[in-house]
């Protein structure tokens, strides 16, 4: 899964197909742009290592320009090194390709409260209705399979189960690379190598794992390459066919080979589905998804944590603390199409509609804005950030 970084594109007075868009905005969008006529321009740089391919005019594409003749067969052209660079991304379960680097759980803990906490909920706990990241119960089951995800079918929950880094993912070096490649979801990339490893730390501490006998939900832990690579998640054999061994093929035929337990066949079956059938080959098979015992466990899906210490602030504008900890992680910058702090053009804009509608907007929610940022803020505190907002964009 490779995302592209978004792109601001300009469109500005083009003509196309002999109509003339007299609009000049500027917006923001994921991939790749139809229309020939588009201009693009890239201000974060890019895809491949930072090179900026300039084109004609002072425009310039985020691929490098295909020079060759686009008569006749065209095989395209060998990809330059930052090219392949780019693109050889993925970090293997045994930690090839995962890049030097350590960083701490207490470094990870202050970037996680202000860069993905907002989304992610504290710790990881979720509540925000983007996917929570820790929390599930990890106990297991006589079967080996954690609870918290056969909770739904097994012991009857109407909780959909937790699908966390600790209860789901069956491989920590993952971890790394995603976060690296695609969060802070409005600015991926932003962090380095060593954050990386920081921000992974803490996730991993706060789904209760230990590396080499060493707990890591201990500020002092500090990861690093070596060490991500012998975590175990505690799903990992979870899963199933194992597709990623010597016998894999095997596996996966035995797999589906046995229909009835596996996949279930036949009559499908709503009610006291123990017995799978199918085995003589003339009663159908009940579908057999049910096959734990139940038990009344309903296992916790989040547990409290005090907050972090509320750090000292001087003498500063009132709207700013609570600025940078709720709404900074999408107003730093335009990526997600918000106004940014600081561009005073956006905010002049902004701003046209007449203050009243800005705190509404902003009170109400707007397009990607979240009502009150998705924070349960007072009005008044809402309009205090905001006046921060056009303050500190002046
Ligand atoms: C503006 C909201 C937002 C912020 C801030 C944010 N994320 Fe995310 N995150 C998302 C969304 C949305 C997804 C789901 C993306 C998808 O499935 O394509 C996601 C997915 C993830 C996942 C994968 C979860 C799973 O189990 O599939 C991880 C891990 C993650 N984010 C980590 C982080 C970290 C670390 C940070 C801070 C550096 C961060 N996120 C900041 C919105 C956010
Ligand atoms: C999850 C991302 C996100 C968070 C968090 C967020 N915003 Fe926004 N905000 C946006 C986006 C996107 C827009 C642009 C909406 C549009 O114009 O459609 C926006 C627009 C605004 C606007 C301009 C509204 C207008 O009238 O055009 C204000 C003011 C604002 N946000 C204030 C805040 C404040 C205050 C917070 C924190 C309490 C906050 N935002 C947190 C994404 C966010």
């Amino acid at each position: 899964m490779f995302k592209l970084d978004r792109k601001l594109v300009t469109i500005t007075g083009v003509a196309l197909v002999g109509v003339t868009l007299a609009l000049s905005s500027t917006f923001a969008v994921a991939g790749s742009i139809d229309g020939a006529a588009s201009i693009y321009k890239s201000k974060s740089g890019a895809i491949d290592g930072g090179v900026i391919y300039p084109r004609v005019k002072g425009t310039y594409t985020a691929y490098k320009y295909n020079e060759q003749s686009t008569k006749g067969v065209n095989f395209g052209r060998t990809p330059t090194a930052n090219e392949l660079k780019a693109w050889d991304i993925d970090a293997l379960p045994d930690g090839t390709g995962l890049p030097e680097g350590e960083g701490s759980v207490e470094l990870g803990d202050e970037l996680f409260e202000a860069q993905c906490a907002v989304c992610h909920g504290d710790f990881g706990g979720g509540g925000q209705g983007y996917p929570q990241l820790a929390g599930g119960n990890q106990d297991k089951d006589k079967n080996g399979i954690i609870i918290t995800l056969k909770n739904q079918r097994v012991y009857g929950s109407v909780d959909a189960p937790k699908r966390t880094v600790g209860t789901y993912w069956p491989v920590a070096t993952t971890l790394f690379t995603y976060i690296r490649d695609s969060m802070p979801y409005a600015h991926p990339k932003s962090l380095t190598n060593n954050e990386v490893y920081a921000i992974t730390a803490y996730i991993l501490a706060q789904n209760g794992l230990s590396v080499d006998g060493e707990d890591m939900d201990d500020d002092e832990f500090v990861l690093n390459k070596e060490k991500l690579a012998k975590v175990v998640l505690p799903n990992r054999n979870g899963f199933y066919p194992n597709i990623d061994d010597p016998n894999a093929q095997e596996d996966i035929r035995a797999f589906f080979a046995d229909r009835a337990k596996n996949i279930g066949a036949g009559i499908r079956c709503m009610k006291d589905c123990k017995d799978p059938g199918g085995k003589d080959g003339k009663t159908p098979a009940a579908v057999m998804k049910i096959k734990y015992e139940m038990k009344d466990v309903v296992p916790p899906y989040a547990y409290a944590k005090d907050l972090p210490p509320k750090k000292e602030v001087g003498l500063q504008h009132p709207g700013k603390e609570a600025y940078e900890v709720n709404c900074v992680v999408c107003h730093k910058t335009d990526a997600m199409g918000a106004p940014a702090v600081g561009d005073k053009q956006a905010w002049e804009a902004t701003l046209t509609q007449g203050i009243d509608k800005v705190y509404e907007n902003s009170i109400k929610g707007k397009g990607g804005m979240p009502p009150k940022g998705g924070t349960s803020l007072s009005d008044d505190k809402i309009k205090e950030i905001v006046d921060y907002m056009i303050e500190a964009s002046k």
